[in-house]
């Protein structure tokens, strides 16, 4: 795929949803193509989202550098003062909402300590066995039918289900899991919430309903602990330190959140990078496991899974020549970084064994980055290799469904078609 400038650089408007977010893909990223060279730090009024009040707008980082700069940060660009998205949030959300991806020092610091229970390499290599298992078992649910929709019936069913295994959720709670995480990551998107519904109480209830959820479960595991990961977080006082229901609650949304829509996208791109680039597949098939580490890492760059971050800027500075005042919000976009051809060579090539692919996908490499990366990159891997085995030929049947958000880059369905080896 080769960008297509399209629109001039006024015309370029990143808060037109309905607009710019739905714009073929090649259209869209010359827009950011123009923007990089032309206006790498644009200032745009905010949406109207219904759910929150629009503040005076943000400034979009499309620099590879300036928004590894504002990663790096956190002491200028923090993101406790409103939220990590466009609109601050209302104070009413940040109980299910306010986790640590919304925090700074030494709050962060100390939830991030505690939540890293969760993820340390034994618990990641304790969780091998079940991720594969998992893949397996969703490969073998649709092999037979010789069709089925790759983001409905694969890409979201193995995130969910290592998230839900690792907390102890139970598999007849997985469906209530999935349907409200959609809620939550897509309200500007008329299928996942009615166009007239009120987005504000259903963004509310989706929240609430989850963290009551985990709240039963930290209530059980704290008087019959068992070796998951909820009796870790709030039994351990390693360190004197455990995590109250109330940020349970939001840990878990935040797990679910993060860890669910963002694999889900990876792993569906992914389908169609491969089916775009039939030599790319030829050399990942051809020798698996040596080309998996950075087909992985390709993939994740070329899904940019989260299309930005916000900021808030906390004292008067500067940033590449762009004066900025306390209170600003940047927003820092990893899909037009990972193309930036300052640094990336042949951006818009889908190459599986890319060399020093510093890609932002996970994020700018401060304090947040993506704490379940390591997760991430396994259940990629893993759900490759059963589909290299199971059924190589498996290729989309259809354009993707895209979801409309300039948050997630997202595909609702794929139909595609599963042929075995
Ligand atoms: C391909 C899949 C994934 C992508 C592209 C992704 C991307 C990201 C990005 C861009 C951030 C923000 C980084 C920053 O602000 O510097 C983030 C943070 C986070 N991610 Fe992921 N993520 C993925 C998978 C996961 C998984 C599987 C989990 C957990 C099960 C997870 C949990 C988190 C958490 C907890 C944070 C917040 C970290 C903090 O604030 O300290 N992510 N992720």
């Amino acid at each position: 795929m080769q960008p297509k400038e399209s629109l001039s650089l006024d015309e370029i408007d990143l808060s037109d949803l309905d607009g710019f977010w739905t714009l073929p893909l090649e259209e869209r990223e010359g827009a950011f193509a123009t923007l990089r060279r032309e206006r790498p730090i644009a200032f745009f009024a905010e949406p109207q989202l219904g759910f929150a009040p629009s503040g005076r707008g943000y400034y979009a980082l499309t620099r590879y550098r300036d928004v590894v700069e504002a990663s790096r940060h956190p002491e200028i660009y923090c993101s406790g003062r409103g939220s990590t998205s466009i609109p601050d949030l209302p104070p009413e959300f940040l109980e299910y909402y306010g986790g640590m991806i919304n925090a700074d020092d030494p709050r962060h610091a100390r939830l991030r300590r505690i939540v890293s229970r969760a993820f340390t390499p034994k618990r990641l290599q304790a969780l091998e066995g079940t991720v594969a298992a998992a893949a397996r078992a969703i490969v073998d649910g649709v092999v037979e039918q010789g069709e089925c929709d790759f983001v409905t019936d694969v890409a979201s069913e193995l995130p969910l289900r290592i998230i839900c295994d690792m907390m102890g959720i139970p598999p007849s709670q997985y469906g209530f899991v999935l349907e409200r995480t959609n809620i939550i990551l897509g309200p500007g998107d008329p299928d996942l919430v009615a166009e007239r519904e009120d987005i504000y109480g259903a963004l509310l209830t989706a929240g609430a309903e989850l963290g009551e959820l985990v709240r039963e479960l930290g209530r059980a595991r704290e008087e019959n602990p068992t070796d998951d990961v909820v009796s870790a977080l709030v039994n351990a006082e390693i360190d004197g330190e455990r995590l109250t229901f109330d940020e349970l609650a939001s840990f878990f949304i935040l797990l679910v959140v993060a860890g669910n829509e963002t694999t889900r996208n990876a792993l569906s791109w992914s389908l169609v990078a491969l089916d775009e680039h039939p030599e790319q597949r030829r050399v990942w098939a051809a020798d698996f496991e040596c080309v998996a580490p950075t087909a992985v890492e390709e993939i994740v760059r070329w899904a940019t899974p989260v299309i930005q971050m916000r900021r808030t800027v906390t004292r008067d500075t500067t940033l590449s020549g762009q004066r900025l005042e306390e209170g600003d919000k940047v927003l820092l976009f990893y899909n037009s970084a990972n193309r930036d051809e300052g640094v990336f060579e042949d951006p818009y090539l889908f190459d599986v064994r890319r060399p020093d692919n510093r890609h932002v996908g996970f994020g700018g490499f401060g304090p947040h980055y993506c704490l379940g990366a390591h997760l991430a990159r396994r259940e990629i891997t893993v759900l490759w290799r059963e589909l290299f085995r199971r059924v190589p030929g498996i290729h989309a049947t259809a354009e993707p469904a895209r979801l409309r958000s300039n948050f997630i880059n997202g595909i609702k369905h794929l139909p595609c078609a599963l042929t075995p080896a």
